[in-house]
């Protein structure tokens, strides 16, 4: 196998990317606490997350794990923040470091909505969703403690946004963007997959509002539709892109159907991003998207797509001469093999990733997994 449509350098936005093997955003939940900041709940990127992304810089481009855009987006203790000059001076330093080993660099945004716990939270308030639904124990984050051990909580349930907090998040989406650019970043993701802030307002299994936020798909929208237009208007189109996760189930919140996916991209299409990234429902137990569901998503969004979501360089492979997706973000065999390209180029075996390091903790199972040489 010589995954050379993989391997091939491809244009997104104003980036050449050198390959089509991108890392995916993958939550680790090992930065630092902001001096005099609670302690525990982290923020503060570190120079090991340095040392991981730099390490990762022969990838087609890296999408940095999800990034807390304000104090009240946080839902997971050990994330890293970006609305605090702390941070973004702290980013830079990763940044200046992955493109000085020749990589490139965007961050994603996220704002967890209800996947938070109020002792994350600032005061100790309940996090802010679309709606004040109670999704009991299938909503679960993370907390830490003072050693850095992760463990999980059933999420605090949520407040209703009133419609002064939604301008002021939409906002927030915005000033992060600029943060990240700021901050050295050659492009935004924005988060809108997984059961989290934007995705609850999506669908009605949480958005329960009767006002302009909620009720029709179009109104369900609106949130996305702002947030779009001030993340574009903040830092450009060409710098942002998007992550979905049409039909998987995540954090308790139901996916949509196949027309409602593509009402949302072609919402998203029209803003002209740089990309699209689709997290297939494969990686987390759901069924595999259709391949006639590819084709309309094909033909709904203009721009690059990205597939990601259990993918083998074959399937990779396959998909990008087949059209179906332009390039393809890896999770866990990028966090198991730093030098994934060239494992791939050189048809060479993969480290296999150990699950029990991924969230929290420090050097191990982080920035120790054996590059080609050393191995
Ligand atoms: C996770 O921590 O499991 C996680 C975080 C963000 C995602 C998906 C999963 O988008």
């Amino acid at each position: 196998m010589s995954y050379s449509s993989l391997l091939s350098p491809i244009t997104i936005g104003n980036m050449r990317l050198t390959n089509r093997v991108i890392m995916a955003p993958l939550t680790r939940l090992r930065s630092a606490d902001m001096p005099n900041g609670t302690p525990t709940i982290g923020g503060l990127p570190t120079d090991l997350m340095a040392q991981y992304y730099t390490q990762r810089a022969t990838a087609g481009m890296i999408i940095t794990e999800a990034t807390d855009i304000s104090p009240t987006a946080k839902g997971y203790a050990g994330a890293p923040a970006i609305f605090d000059p702390a941070q973004v001076a702290k980013w830079k330093t990763i940044t200046d470091s992955v493109h000085q080993a020749g990589g490139l660099i965007g961050m994603q945004l996220w704002h967890t909505g209800l996947v938070s716990h109020y002792s994350v939270q600032p005061s100790g308030q309940r996090p802010v969703s679309a709606s004040a639904v109670d999704l009991g124990d299938s909503v679960r984050t993370s907390l830490r403690d003072a050693s850095g051990q992760v463990s999980r909580h059933q999420a605090t349930p949520p407040r209703e946004a009133t419609r002064a907090e939604i301008k002021d998040i939409v906002d927030d989406f915005a000033q992060s963007a600029r943060n990240a650019v700021q901050a050295g970043m050659d492009f935004v993701e924005i988060h809108g997959a997984h059961g989290y802030l934007i995705h609850q307002f999506l669908y009605d299994s949480v958005n329960q509002r009767s006002d302009e936020y909620g009720g029709s798909l179009e109104n369900r929208m609106r949130f996305l539709k702002e947030i779009l237009t001030a993340v574009t208007n903040a830092v450009g189109c060409e710098r942002v892109g998007i992550r979905i996760s049409p039909l998987g189930y995540f954090n308790g919140v139901k996916a949509g159907s196949e027309d409602d996916a593509l009402q949302i991209i072609k919402l998203i299409d029209s803003f002209n991003l740089a990309y699209l990234h689709i997290s297939e429902p494969d990686w987390a137990g759901g069924k595999p998207l259709r391949p006639e569901f590819r084709e309309q998503i094909r033909q709904t969004f203009n721009n690059t797509i990205i597939g990601s979501g259990g993918y083998t360089a074959e399937k990779a492979d396959g998909l990008i001469r087949a059209g179906m997706v332009d390039a393809v973000a890896f999770g866990r065999s990028f966090i198991a093999n730093p030098d994934l390209v060239e494992r791939f180029s050189k048809n060479a075996p993969l480290n296999a990733p150990n699950p029990a390091t991924f969230y929290g903790g420090h050097e191990k199972g982080y920035t120790d997994y054996p590059f080609l040489t050393q191995s």
